[in-house]
């Protein structure tokens, strides 16, 4: 395995002659280290079935299942699928996912560390996905936004982004809500954390799941704080040309790792839908998300309680 760190941008690195299947150990902390060094690693010329896909992410973690059946593969439900390309006539996954800023599972008590991407059909023209690496958005903010953070917490929870299901067609939208509210409560994190494997301090934030900001007691701090802080760290620019912003580009056989710790993403904005689809995996590392993380109903986690 090689690995080529890229100077034509900001972030990322490439892998080259990499196989799970054969690589050591060594191989796989050498890869992961380049992840959480450079945010994005691509790995060239990969050529897997669902299965061998998911055995790859076993070498890196404990994958975590999408707690929706809609997004999942219908042979192996721990590859979340994202298309708009019908299988036989049939819907596969779910399409148009991920057109918000977002970090994946962050309205999720116990969020992973590592996202992989295998892009499946490539779009011809709009191919790519943007992402802000928050640890050097946090760098950039300046010393009084900084300083008017510490110690907050925020609030996090997919009701905006929840999608429909088949089923809930015909039911009353309330209802949806109710589910929705009670499947999977706010959860807060704090609003800022070191990242554990490199010592970075993250923003932990993003326009689609984050819907509040408190202080260190519990109470409510005004919405503007988070309008200035989505502002300076480039999630309100719909140009995408702030300097935070980075364009992921990707073809045939690549599949992409990422730090969904330091990382938020949105999906390429197209305005003529192409045929696309990709699959996910998503995995736990050695490590929580960040020290402290409380998890509800295991050891030391306030029961029940997902804050
Ligand atoms: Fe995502």
């Amino acid at each position: 395995m090689e690995i080529t760190v890229r100077t034509d941008a900001a972030l990322g690195a490439q892998a080259t002659d990499f196989d799970h299947r054969t690589a050591s150990e060594e191989d796989i902390a050498r890869l992961k280290e380049a992840v959480y060094r450079h945010k994005i690693v691509v790995l060239k010329q990969q050529d897997l079935s669902p299965r061998d896909y998911l055995d790859l992410g076993r070498r890196l973690g404990r994958p975590e299942t999408y707690y929706e059946e809609m997004y999942q593969h219908p042979e192996v439900p721990e590859v979340f699928v994202s298309s708009n390309v019908p299988e036989d006539g049939k819907q596969v996954g779910v399409p148009k996912t991920g057109k918000f800023w977002h970090a994946d599972y962050m309205f999720m008590p116990n969020p992973f560390g590592l996202t992989l991407i295998y892009p499946q059909v490539i779009p011809q023209r709009n191919r790519g996905t943007y992402f802000i690496d928050m640890g050097r958005a946090y760098e950039r903010l300046p010393e009084d936004l900084r300083q008017e953070i510490a110690g907050t917490r925020c609030v996090h929870s997919v009701r905006k982004y929840f999608k429909i299901r088949p089923h809930d067609v015909y039911r009353p939208l309330s209802e949806i809500i109710d589910e929705v509210e009670s499947k999977s409560p706010p959860v807060t994190h704090p609003t800022t954390f070191t990242h554990p494997m490199t010592g970075e301090t993250v923003l932990y934030l993003s326009e689609g799941f984050t819907v509040g900001i408190e202080d260190e007691d519990g109470k409510p701090l005004d919405d503007l704080l988070l309008d200035r802080l989505y502002e300076a760290t480039g999630q309100r620019d719909e140009t995408y040309r702030h300097e935070n912003i980075h364009l992921q580009s990707f073809e045939k056989g690549d599949l992409l790792i990422w730090d969904n710790r330091s990382l938020i993403h949105r999906a390429l904005h197209t305005s003529t839908p192409e045929p696309t689809a990709s699959y996910r995996v998503t995995v736990h590392d050695e490590k929580p998300l960040y020290e402290g993380l409380r998890v509800p109903g295991e050891q030391g986690g306030p029961e029940g309680d997902p804050r």
